[in-house]
């Protein structure tokens, strides 16, 4: 056991059900009805052959996309394909999460056979926002449909996914109430690393926020700020372009207009308080990059076109934050600084992964965009360590447990290990 978890270490798999948990999550190439990276499958390969060479019938549980934006919420399909490629062995998928279907293909797996549902939050009960708004307990989330109907075709519940392991759902939290549970080693190894990181990280640490989760970023830059953990927080993507809109900074009307066509004016309030409180630590960007006729085109803040939508951060900006990453001793990025999937808006992004690789600090990628990005860039293995987890990673650095860590605890409390 760690940290009051079961692991794989303390179960006997051969002959076993086992109904595994994992973080599949990535963004939807729609037109090619495929994913658009696979980071988070290949890195729950070690977790899927150790159980399915042990000789366990195998059932994988996923998330595809969120019914918050309806971006990437999609079947989870082309996630078998994939991984069945990268362990070289099929992995069934039923087009159904807990109905008939999916329960008649689970009684008819064999041993070491492995099995893919259909996308977990196609049950409502799983989603997000029916997380939010009602709350259920651990308890509570063990009388869902979905546990009620699958936990009883298990022997034991693995949870390997550390990246959704802030969510506070039934196929996440409910299984422990009934099931001897334990983690997968990608949850193993990423709890470690983050816990150890966490506790004395060198200085100056860094934090390198972006992307578009805008709660996540606010949350993890309040926490990181409050505790002292971080000596600067550089700013970029739609969170630097609020911080730059809440301290009255010109973004451009295309800017300010997707920011309350997405419904994130209700940050502004908590971005000006957040900077005015660190004015000296948070960094701004100096300048921004927006695209004119498919053309690459910059600002400065001073000289911003009224109508343009900034995407990335500018020159200046990069030549600040590659400064910054390179005389630091600890470096977090958590979110991309622009919309890197398209060439005349990565140059932010780009740079600060260069600059990642370049440092001597230590240093830690987290999420799944920013995963994407340092395998876009090529620099997966110059860095510290990449986490999965982005959201995950946050709830973890505020210090409160995270509910499937809680669940787990549970379970091995009730429960316990299987071999002593
Ligand atoms: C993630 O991408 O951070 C995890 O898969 C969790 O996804 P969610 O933020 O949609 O719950």
């Amino acid at each position: 056991m760690r940290f009051g978890i079961c692991t794989l270490d303390e179960f006997n798999l051969k002959g076993k059900t086992v109904l595994c948990r994992v973080d599949f999550n990535q963004p939807i190439d729609w037109e090619n009805d495929a994913l658009k990276s696979t980071a988070r499958i290949e890195a729950a390969v070690p977790t899927v052959k150790e159980i399915s060479d042990a000789g366990a019938r195998l059932v994988l549980m996923a998330h595809q996309g969120s019914d918050i934006e309806y971006e990437n919420f999609y079947c989870t399909r082309p996630h078998a394909k994939v991984l069945s490629e990268l362990i070289g062995k099929e992995v069934k998928w039923v087009e159904d999460v807990c109905g008939p279907t999916a329960r008649e293909a689970i009684k008819e797996l064999k041993d070491g056979e492995i099995l893919l549902l259909d996308n977990v939050r196609y049950c409502s009960e799983e989603q997000t926002l029916f997380e939010m708004k009602l709350n259920l307990t651990h308890e509570q989330q063990a009388k869902t449909q979905v546990v009620q109907k699958l936990a009883p075709l298990g022997d034991l519940y693995v949870c390997d996914a550390f990246a959704a392991s802030h969510r506070d759902q039934p196929t996440l939290c409910g299984f422990e109430q009934l099931l001897p549970s334990a983690m997968g080693r990608l949850f193993e190894k990423e709890y470690v690393v983050i816990s150890e990181l966490m506790e004395s990280p060198a200085q100056p640490c860094v934090f390198v926020l972006g992307g578009s989760k805008i709660s996540d970023a606010f949350i993890m830059m309040e926490t990181v700020l409050g505790k002292g953990v971080a000596d600067k927080v550089l700013t970029g993507g739609l969170v630097g372009n609020i911080l730059l809109h809440a301290m009255s900074k010109d973004i451009g009307k295309g800017s300010v207009d997707f920011i309350y066509a997405k419904n994130y004016e209700d940050y502004i309030p908590k971005a000006k308080e957040l900077y005015e409180k660190y004015s000296d630590k948070i960094v701004l960007p100096l300048d921004l990059g927006y695209v004119e006729g498919g053309e690459r085109k910059e600002c400065t803040l001073d000289s911003v076109p009224a109508e343009i939508g900034a995407i990335d951060v500018g020159s200046e900006t990069i030549k600040l934050y590659q400064q910054l990453i390179k005389d630091a001793k600890t470096v977090f990025v958590n979110g991309p600084m622009g919309v890197f999937e398209e060439a005349p808006s990565e140059a932010g992004t780009k740079a600060v992964f260069e600059a990642l690789a370049d440092t001597d600090a230590y240093t830690v990628v987290g999420g799944g965009d920013s995963v994407t990005a340092a395998k876009k860039y090529k620099v997966t293995d110059k860095l510290g360590y990449v986490c999965t987890g982005g959201g995950a990673l946050i709830r973890f650095l505020t210090g409160e447990e995270l509910p499937v860590v809680k669940a787990l605890r549970h379970a091995g409390k009730v429960f316990g290990p299987e071999k002593k």
